[in-house]
């Protein structure tokens, strides 16, 4: 395949100016480089305002033939993924092209065999193993759209995701592998399952050996594979035909499920991942997400896959059998390019840099930053002890909803500058809007938005066009807002300043405020709840939650029991580091909780507190005050 990438300043410069002169002849150029059964008769068509967004219009591939089959004619042999476990003392795999394509097809006939079909959508909550890729690519193949739950959800989020989108399949594992810990991934599905009829069969993986219950609709996926063979010829997709569905956080309770189609979200997974990383022929690329996140999609799986990238998929955490683990993983495989996130770095900054040190990180080119700001003192410290001062570093920003990387510097071919995610890719628009939506030049701070579609865009949000509407093209007509805000220096460099929404960012996973107040409301003890975020020098924020109890109930068993209710209704991740009891939350006089007061009073900057004089209940804040 052509490369993607723009090599150097000047050829990005081109690029740009390409792509501001005349957009769609910009991207059809990219797209040209991808197989397609038939070409696209129009490259866009938009409307922000519907608002509605079709790219490559007519064209009809397969994803999976972009990132397997092409690939068998050029490198059959040449590994597609580098499978490090959890136990370092258990061997890595390296599986070729020629043998991910066959292990694809063979899962899309087991699939297919258990009655899925196009357009179906299936569940995927498994462990960090290669099934995993296999499973997502599977589904590409036979056009059934993903779902994947990130395997650190509980039952009952994970059965709301199910049932949002009326997965008729589940593909799980008896467990999974985290560091020290096993996850009984297969109970915690059994106890989702109760309340799914839309599930049809359940295909288990065997990672762990663990005890499992087994019930009517379980099936072993070792047992279905033998039944099939390999022989399995891609679903023809239309360009907009969906590819997946991944669920995010919102500001009510319900988890958005973004929906990317097929097409862009290629041709712009693929264009990104060459053009920031810089990644060349023969490199071994490393990203330390999950694939139950975005970044897994796009940068583990689709993007990497697409150019015929090594990429390395890791079952473990930082932290385990040592905080040198990553750094470990990198010598051992001669990484090139590694992509963490800022919370990682800010954890293993932490430890003796000797951790860092004793490794071999020479193979080192490239590093990258994903989900959440990076502050100085962890970009500092990445690039003297990881990079050697000798590795760019890009600092990607992007969201679930852009499907891929919209703000970055491109790896030792753009300016970097710490703390900031620097230049819109080209292609990209981005502005700054002040509060009425009028667009703000040069210097300044304001609420960040884009002007013009890119290709790998969310184009609804499943079951509730409405809702997509509302979230991302109401409150700036015209634009797609995601929910943050930025500051733009001289040289039109954007550093990311935060969300303007309830969610919060917790070790780089988005959380909205409202499900986790739903949680804690649903305990017999808890009257009402808000949940805001304070900064916390690893995670990046944390959760203070302000409970108002309904009787004289002892705080420390309340507490208790709320964080286990929490991990329980969302996921271990959202337990807030804080419960506080409280009995009342300042409010305004229409009876709004005054958030912007709470954030403050979390982050113990009592002298910013601004006039509360205009709360119903000025007096509320000396009590939050004294017992926090
Ligand atoms: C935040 C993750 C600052 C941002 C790919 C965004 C960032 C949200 C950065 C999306 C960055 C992501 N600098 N903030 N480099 N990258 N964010 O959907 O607030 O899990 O809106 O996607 O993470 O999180 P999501």
């Amino acid at each position: 395949m052509k490369d993607l990438a723009y090599r150097t300043a000047s050829s990005y410069q081109q690029a740009k100016q390409h792509a501001n002169d005349n957009p769609e002849a910009f991207w059809a150029d990219i797209a040209k480089n991808f197989e397609w059964h038939t070409p696209w008769n129009k490259v866009l068509e938009y409307d922000f305002h519907t608002p509605e967004v079709n790219w490559f219009l007519g064209g009809k591939l397969n994803i999976t033939e972009n990132c397997l089959d092409r690939h068998l004619k050029t490198q059959p042999d040449k590994t597609a993924i580098i499978f490090e476990p959890n136990d370092p003392n258990d061997a890595a795999q390296h599986i070729s092209y020629s043998e991910l394509h066959s292990r694809v097809c063979r899962a899309a006939n087991m699939l297919k065999a258990n009655g899925a079909k196009k357009g179906d959508r299936i569940c995927i909550y498994m462990p960090m193993t290669p099934e995993l890729a296999i499973a997502v690519l599977a589904c590409a193949r036979i056009g059934a759209i993903h779902s994947v739950v990130f395997a650190g959800f509980s039952a009952t989020a994970l059965a709301a995701r199910i049932n949002d989108a009326e997965c008729s399949i589940l593909l799980t594992a008896d467990g999974g592998f985290r560091g020290a810990k096993v996850t009984p991934l297969k109970d915690i599905a059994d106890e989702a399952l109760t309340s799914c009829p839309s599930i049809k069969n359940c295909i288990v993986l065997k990672r762990t050996g663990q005890y499992v219950s087994w019930n009517n609709m379980d099936l072993w996926w070792h047992e279905e594979l033998e039944k099939v063979n390999d022989n399995c010829p891609a679903e023809v997709m239309d360009s907009e035909d969906p590819l997946f569905i991944l669920y995010t956080s919102g500001s009510t309770g319900k988890p958005k499920g973004m929906v990317h189609s097929c097409g862009g979200y290629m041709v712009y997974t693929a264009y990104s991942f060459q053009n920031v990383f810089q990644y060349q022929k023969g490199d071994v690329y490393w990203c330390t997400a999950d694939i139950g996140w975005i970044t897994g999609h796009s940068y583990i799986v689709y993007g990497p896959l697409a150019v015929g990238a090594t990429t390395v998929m890791f079952e473990g955490v930082p932290s385990y059998p040592d905080y040198g683990r990553f750094w470990e993983v990198c010598a051992k495989h001669k990484v090139n390019q590694f992509y963490t996130a800022p919370t990682a770095i800010r954890a293993l900054q932490k430890h003796p840099v000797e951790l860092v040190n004793k490794h071999d990180l020479s193979s080192l080119k490239v590093l990258g930053s994903v989900g959440e700001p990076i502050n100085a003192e962890a970009w500092h410290w990445y690039d003297k002890h990881v990079g050697k001062h000798n590795c760019p570093i890009v600092d990607t920003w992007w969201q679930t909803e852009t499907g891929g990387i919209l703000i970055t510097s491109l790896a030792g071919v753009t300016p970097q500058k710490p703390t900031f995610a620097t230049l819109p890719m080209p292609g990209v628009q981005a502005v700054l809007l002040d509060n009425e939506g009028n667009e703000i030049e040069g210097e300044t701070e304001g609420i960040l938005a884009i002007k013009h579609p890119w290709p790998s865009i969310a184009r609804t949000i499943w079951g509730d066009h409405e809702r997509y509407k509302n979230v991302y093209f109401s409150a700036y007509p015209g634009y797609y807002f995601p929910g943050d805000g930025a500051l733009r220096d001289a040289e039109g460099n954007f550093r990311i300043t935060g969300r303007v929404d309830d969610v919060v960012i917790v070790s780089g996973h988005n959380l909205g405020t409202a499900p986790i107040e739903n949680a804690l409301n649903a305990h017999k003890a808890v009257v009402e709840s808000a949940v805001v975020g304070f900064p916390h020098d690893v995670k990046g924020n944390a959760l203070h939650a302000f409970v108002i109890p309904n009787s004289e109930v002892d705080p420390n068993e309340l507490t208790d029991e709320l964080r286990v209710l929490v991990a329980k209704t969302i996921g271990p991740i959202a337990k807030p580091d804080r419960i506080q009891v409280v009995s009342g939350l300042p409010k305004t006089r229409s009876g709004k909780i005054m958030r912007r007061i709470l954030r403050k009073l979390a982050a113990g900057e009592y002298d910013q507190l601004g006039d509360v004089s205009t709360l119903l209940n000025p007096e509320i804040i000396q009590e939050i005050k004294q017992n926090s």
